[in-house]
Protein backbone atom coordinates (compact mmCIF):
# COMPACT_ATOMS: atom_id res chain seq x y z
CA UNK A 1 0.00 0.00 0.00
CA UNK A 2 1.19 3.67 -1.31
CA UNK A 3 0.15 7.07 1.01
CA UNK A 4 0.26 9.12 -1.97
CA UNK A 5 1.67 12.45 -0.19
CA UNK A 6 -0.03 15.45 -1.96
CA UNK A 7 1.98 17.65 0.47
CA UNK A 8 5.12 16.42 -1.47
CA UNK A 9 3.81 17.08 -4.79
CA UNK A 10 2.68 20.46 -4.31
CA UNK A 11 6.02 21.06 -3.04
CA UNK A 12 7.18 19.89 -6.37
CA UNK A 13 5.09 21.65 -8.42
CA UNK A 14 4.78 25.11 -6.09
CA UNK A 15 8.74 25.12 -7.39
CA UNK A 16 8.17 24.58 -10.77
CA UNK A 17 5.25 27.52 -10.84
CA UNK A 18 7.80 29.80 -8.81
CA UNK A 19 10.60 29.26 -11.32
CA UNK A 20 8.16 30.14 -14.00
CA UNK A 21 7.25 33.10 -12.00
CA UNK A 22 10.92 33.92 -11.50
CA UNK A 23 11.52 33.55 -15.74
CA UNK A 24 8.45 35.75 -15.96
CA UNK A 25 9.85 38.52 -13.65
CA UNK A 26 13.36 38.59 -15.12
CA UNK A 27 11.72 39.00 -18.60
CA UNK A 28 9.81 42.36 -17.15
CA UNK A 29 6.83 41.10 -17.70
CA UNK A 30 4.30 41.49 -14.08
CA UNK A 31 3.87 38.90 -12.10
CA UNK A 32 0.55 37.00 -11.59
CA UNK A 33 -2.15 38.58 -9.47
CA UNK A 34 -4.92 36.99 -7.72
CA UNK A 35 -7.45 38.49 -6.00
CA UNK A 36 -9.83 36.36 -3.36
CA UNK A 37 -13.04 37.80 -2.16
CA UNK A 38 -14.40 36.64 1.46
CA UNK A 39 -17.98 37.15 2.85
CA UNK A 40 -18.47 36.70 6.30
CA UNK A 41 -16.47 34.94 9.12
CA UNK A 42 -17.04 31.17 8.33
CA UNK A 43 -13.95 29.89 10.26
CA UNK A 44 -13.48 26.91 7.98
CA UNK A 45 -13.52 29.61 4.74
CA UNK A 46 -10.85 32.03 6.39
CA UNK A 47 -8.24 29.53 6.88
CA UNK A 48 -8.49 27.92 2.94
CA UNK A 49 -8.43 31.86 1.87
CA UNK A 50 -5.05 32.06 4.32
CA UNK A 51 -4.18 29.11 3.15
CA UNK A 52 -4.35 30.53 -0.70
CA UNK A 53 -2.72 34.23 0.16
CA UNK A 54 0.34 32.45 1.89
CA UNK A 55 0.59 30.19 -1.35
CA UNK A 56 0.90 33.01 -3.39
CA UNK A 57 3.07 34.72 -1.69
CA UNK A 58 5.56 31.61 -1.68
CA UNK A 59 5.47 31.09 -5.68
CA UNK A 60 5.61 34.92 -6.28
CA UNK A 61 2.52 36.16 -7.07
CA UNK A 62 1.07 39.15 -6.08
CA UNK A 63 -2.90 38.63 -3.92
CA UNK A 64 -5.30 40.20 -2.49
CA UNK A 65 -7.81 39.44 -0.11
CA UNK A 66 -10.98 41.81 -0.29
CA UNK A 67 -12.91 40.64 3.11
CA UNK A 68 -16.21 42.13 3.39
CA UNK A 69 -19.26 41.91 5.98
CA UNK A 70 -21.81 38.98 6.47
CA UNK A 71 -24.23 41.43 6.21
CA UNK A 72 -23.02 42.14 2.33
CA UNK A 73 -25.79 42.24 -0.17
CA UNK A 74 -25.84 40.53 -3.03
CA UNK A 75 -25.92 43.92 -5.38
CA UNK A 76 -23.14 44.98 -3.08
CA UNK A 77 -21.13 41.83 -4.12
CA UNK A 78 -21.77 41.78 -7.55
CA UNK A 79 -20.56 45.61 -7.78
CA UNK A 80 -16.87 43.95 -6.47
CA UNK A 81 -16.95 41.45 -8.90
CA UNK A 82 -17.68 44.03 -11.80
CA UNK A 83 -15.02 45.98 -10.68
CA UNK A 84 -12.69 42.79 -10.52
CA UNK A 85 -13.88 41.90 -13.89
CA UNK A 86 -12.69 45.71 -15.14
CA UNK A 87 -9.62 45.41 -13.73
CA UNK A 88 -7.03 45.23 -15.46
CA UNK A 89 -4.26 44.35 -12.93
CA UNK A 90 -6.14 41.60 -12.21
CA UNK A 91 -4.91 38.44 -13.26
CA UNK A 92 -7.56 36.07 -12.01
CA UNK A 93 -10.07 36.33 -9.14
CA UNK A 94 -12.19 33.99 -6.71
CA UNK A 95 -15.41 34.33 -3.99
CA UNK A 96 -14.76 31.90 -1.34
CA UNK A 97 -17.87 29.62 -1.30
CA UNK A 98 -19.90 28.83 0.96
CA UNK A 99 -21.54 32.34 1.14
CA UNK A 100 -23.98 33.53 3.64
CA UNK A 101 -27.49 32.46 2.77
CA UNK A 102 -29.12 35.52 1.23
CA UNK A 103 -26.97 35.87 -1.45
CA UNK A 104 -27.36 33.51 -4.82
CA UNK A 105 -24.10 31.40 -5.15
CA UNK A 106 -25.20 30.85 -8.95
CA UNK A 107 -25.37 34.23 -9.35
CA UNK A 108 -22.38 35.13 -8.65
CA UNK A 109 -20.88 32.65 -9.96
CA UNK A 110 -22.23 33.41 -13.64
CA UNK A 111 -21.31 37.48 -12.73
CA UNK A 112 -17.38 36.37 -13.13
CA UNK A 113 -15.40 37.09 -16.17
CA UNK A 114 -15.05 33.50 -17.69
CA UNK A 115 -11.54 34.51 -18.38
CA UNK A 116 -10.62 35.78 -14.99
CA UNK A 117 -12.43 32.66 -13.55
CA UNK A 118 -9.51 30.71 -12.14
CA UNK A 119 -11.83 28.34 -9.57
CA UNK A 120 -13.37 27.08 -13.00
CA UNK A 121 -16.79 27.07 -12.16
CA UNK A 122 -18.58 29.66 -14.45
CA UNK A 123 -21.03 27.93 -16.87
CA UNK A 124 -18.84 29.08 -20.09
CA UNK A 125 -15.80 27.06 -17.87
CA UNK A 126 -17.49 24.08 -16.91
CA UNK A 127 -18.95 23.48 -20.67
CA UNK A 128 -15.58 23.98 -22.28
CA UNK A 129 -14.04 21.43 -19.68
CA UNK A 130 -16.90 19.33 -20.81
CA UNK A 131 -16.42 19.48 -24.49
CA UNK A 132 -12.19 19.07 -24.02
CA UNK A 133 -11.77 22.78 -24.98
CA UNK A 134 -9.49 24.65 -23.47
CA UNK A 135 -10.60 25.52 -19.94
CA UNK A 136 -10.03 26.17 -16.38
CA UNK A 137 -10.43 23.26 -14.18
CA UNK A 138 -11.92 23.41 -10.96
CA UNK A 139 -9.11 22.71 -8.18
CA UNK A 140 -9.76 19.91 -6.55
CA UNK A 141 -10.30 17.51 -9.70
CA UNK A 142 -7.29 19.25 -10.77
CA UNK A 143 -5.38 18.24 -7.97
CA UNK A 144 -6.72 14.42 -8.41
CA UNK A 145 -5.53 14.57 -11.99
CA UNK A 146 -2.19 15.50 -10.80
CA UNK A 147 -1.95 13.36 -8.14
CA UNK A 148 -2.85 10.44 -10.32
CA UNK A 149 -0.25 11.39 -12.94
CA UNK A 150 2.39 11.64 -10.18
CA UNK A 151 2.43 8.07 -9.09
CA UNK A 152 1.92 6.92 -12.51
CA UNK A 153 -1.39 5.38 -11.56
CA UNK A 154 -3.02 3.29 -14.59
CA UNK A 155 -6.61 4.69 -15.24
CA UNK A 156 -7.46 3.29 -19.24
CA UNK A 157 -10.00 0.45 -18.78
CA UNK A 158 -10.42 0.98 -14.73
CA UNK A 159 -13.56 1.38 -13.11
CA UNK A 160 -13.87 4.84 -11.74
CA UNK A 161 -16.68 5.63 -8.87
CA UNK A 162 -16.91 8.68 -7.62
CA UNK A 163 -19.31 9.42 -4.17
CA UNK A 164 -20.73 12.58 -4.52
CA UNK A 165 -21.99 14.55 -7.12
CA UNK A 166 -21.55 17.93 -6.39
CA UNK A 167 -20.44 20.92 -9.35
CA UNK A 168 -17.13 21.51 -7.50
CA UNK A 169 -15.36 17.83 -7.25
CA UNK A 170 -17.96 14.84 -7.99
CA UNK A 171 -19.22 16.09 -11.52
CA UNK A 172 -16.26 17.71 -13.01
CA UNK A 173 -13.87 14.26 -11.74
CA UNK A 174 -16.48 12.19 -13.06
CA UNK A 175 -15.82 13.99 -16.33
CA UNK A 176 -12.56 14.35 -16.27
CA UNK A 177 -11.76 10.73 -16.06
CA UNK A 178 -13.92 9.88 -18.34
CA UNK A 179 -12.36 11.51 -21.28
CA UNK A 180 -9.95 9.78 -23.76
CA UNK A 181 -6.10 9.74 -22.92
CA UNK A 182 -4.10 9.83 -19.37
CA UNK A 183 -5.30 10.05 -16.47
CA UNK A 184 -8.97 9.16 -18.15
CA UNK A 185 -10.29 6.38 -20.19
CA UNK A 186 -12.15 4.63 -17.45
CA UNK A 187 -15.63 4.00 -17.01
CA UNK A 188 -17.16 6.05 -14.56
CA UNK A 189 -20.24 5.63 -11.91
CA UNK A 190 -21.26 8.62 -9.69
CA UNK A 191 -23.07 7.96 -6.59
CA UNK A 192 -24.96 10.01 -4.67
CA UNK A 193 -27.27 10.14 -1.55
CA UNK A 194 -30.36 8.28 -4.02
CA UNK A 195 -27.89 5.68 -4.81
CA UNK A 196 -29.10 1.93 -4.89
CA UNK A 197 -27.21 -0.33 -3.60
CA UNK A 198 -24.67 1.87 -2.66
CA UNK A 199 -21.79 -0.35 -1.03
CA UNK A 200 -22.21 -2.90 -3.86
CA UNK A 201 -21.32 -0.26 -6.31
CA UNK A 202 -18.99 1.56 -4.39
CA UNK A 203 -17.22 -2.09 -4.14
CA UNK A 204 -16.59 -2.63 -7.31
CA UNK A 205 -14.44 0.68 -7.77
CA UNK A 206 -11.16 0.29 -9.17
CA UNK A 207 -10.40 3.35 -7.92
CA UNK A 208 -12.55 5.60 -5.37
CA UNK A 209 -13.27 8.77 -5.17
CA UNK A 210 -14.87 9.94 -1.79
CA UNK A 211 -16.17 13.80 -2.21
CA UNK A 212 -19.73 13.29 -0.13
CA UNK A 213 -18.62 16.13 2.66
CA UNK A 214 -19.40 13.43 5.67
CA UNK A 215 -17.05 12.14 7.84
CA UNK A 216 -15.76 8.55 7.34
CA UNK A 217 -18.56 7.69 5.08
CA UNK A 218 -16.26 5.11 3.41
CA UNK A 219 -15.70 1.72 5.43
CA UNK A 220 -13.76 -1.00 5.06
CA UNK A 221 -16.44 -3.17 3.37
CA UNK A 222 -17.24 -0.47 0.56
CA UNK A 223 -13.62 -0.97 -0.76
CA UNK A 224 -12.76 -3.75 -3.08
CA UNK A 225 -8.87 -5.56 -2.36
CA UNK A 226 -6.09 -3.64 -4.41
CA UNK A 227 -8.60 -0.35 -4.86
CA UNK A 228 -7.01 3.06 -5.11
CA UNK A 229 -8.62 5.42 -2.55
CA UNK A 230 -8.53 9.17 -3.20
CA UNK A 231 -10.54 11.29 0.05
CA UNK A 232 -11.76 14.45 -0.86
CA UNK A 233 -13.49 15.10 2.59
CA UNK A 234 -12.03 17.58 5.18
CA UNK A 235 -14.59 17.60 8.28
CA UNK A 236 -13.73 19.69 11.35
CA UNK A 237 -14.15 18.03 14.49
CA UNK A 238 -13.27 18.65 17.79
CA UNK A 239 -10.32 17.07 19.54
CA UNK A 240 -8.81 18.16 22.81
CA UNK A 241 -5.59 16.21 21.92
CA UNK A 242 -4.64 19.49 19.11
CA UNK A 243 -3.57 23.23 19.66
CA UNK A 244 -6.19 24.24 17.72
CA UNK A 245 -9.54 22.13 19.71
CA UNK A 246 -10.10 20.91 16.47
CA UNK A 247 -8.47 18.13 13.71
CA UNK A 248 -9.72 17.10 10.52
CA UNK A 249 -11.57 13.78 9.10
CA UNK A 250 -11.55 12.79 6.01
CA UNK A 251 -15.03 10.74 3.56
CA UNK A 252 -12.46 7.69 4.74
CA UNK A 253 -12.18 5.82 7.30
CA UNK A 254 -8.95 5.79 7.34
CA UNK A 255 -7.39 3.27 10.15
CA UNK A 256 -9.55 0.15 8.08
CA UNK A 257 -9.85 1.21 5.01
CA UNK A 258 -5.41 1.69 4.19
CA UNK A 259 -4.77 -1.94 4.46
CA UNK A 260 -6.92 -3.12 1.35
CA UNK A 261 -5.70 0.00 -0.96
CA UNK A 262 -2.74 -0.35 -3.30
CA UNK A 263 -2.92 3.51 -3.14
CA UNK A 264 -4.76 5.88 -0.65
CA UNK A 265 -4.98 10.00 -0.07
CA UNK A 266 -4.48 10.97 3.45
CA UNK A 267 -5.97 13.56 5.20
CA UNK A 268 -4.63 15.41 5.76
CA UNK A 269 -1.86 15.69 3.53
CA UNK A 270 -3.13 14.19 0.30
CA UNK A 271 -5.77 15.97 -2.05
CA UNK A 272 -6.12 19.46 -0.11
CA UNK A 273 -2.93 20.75 -0.54
CA UNK A 274 -2.94 20.19 -4.44
CA UNK A 275 -6.24 21.86 -4.76
CA UNK A 276 -4.15 25.42 -3.83
CA UNK A 277 -1.41 24.33 -6.23
CA UNK A 278 -3.90 23.85 -9.29
CA UNK A 279 -5.48 27.48 -7.95
CA UNK A 280 -2.11 28.45 -8.61
CA UNK A 281 -1.50 26.67 -11.89
CA UNK A 282 -4.75 28.40 -12.99
CA UNK A 283 -3.49 31.95 -12.13
CA UNK A 284 -0.68 31.63 -14.06
CA UNK A 285 -2.51 30.57 -16.67
CA UNK A 286 -4.70 33.20 -16.92
CA UNK A 287 -1.31 35.77 -16.61
CA UNK A 288 -0.32 34.06 -19.32
CA UNK A 289 -3.18 35.35 -21.38
CA UNK A 290 -1.29 38.81 -21.21
CA UNK A 291 2.29 37.50 -22.09
N1 LIG B 1 -15.07 26.38 -1.11
C1 LIG B 1 -14.61 25.10 -1.04
N2 LIG B 1 -13.81 24.83 -2.08
C2 LIG B 1 -13.74 25.96 -2.82
C3 LIG B 1 -13.05 26.31 -4.01
O1 LIG B 1 -12.34 25.51 -4.63
N3 LIG B 1 -13.22 27.58 -4.43
C4 LIG B 1 -14.01 28.47 -3.78
N4 LIG B 1 -14.14 29.69 -4.30
N5 LIG B 1 -14.67 28.17 -2.68
C5 LIG B 1 -14.53 26.93 -2.20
Amino acid sequence: MTIISGKEVAAKLKQDIGAEVAEMVAKGIRRPYLVAVLVGNDGASQTYVGHKEKACHEVGFESKVVRMDESTTEEELLKVIDSLNKDPEVDGFIVQLPLPKHISEQKVIEAISPLKDVDGFNPENVGRMISGLDAYIPATPDGIMELLKYYQIETKGKHCVVVGRSNIVGRPIANLLSMKGYPGDCTVTICHSRTANLKEVVRQGDIVIAAIGQAEFVTADMIKEGAVVIDVGITRVPSDKTKSGFKLLGDVKYDEVAPKCSYITPVPGGVGPMTIISLMKNTLKAAKRRM
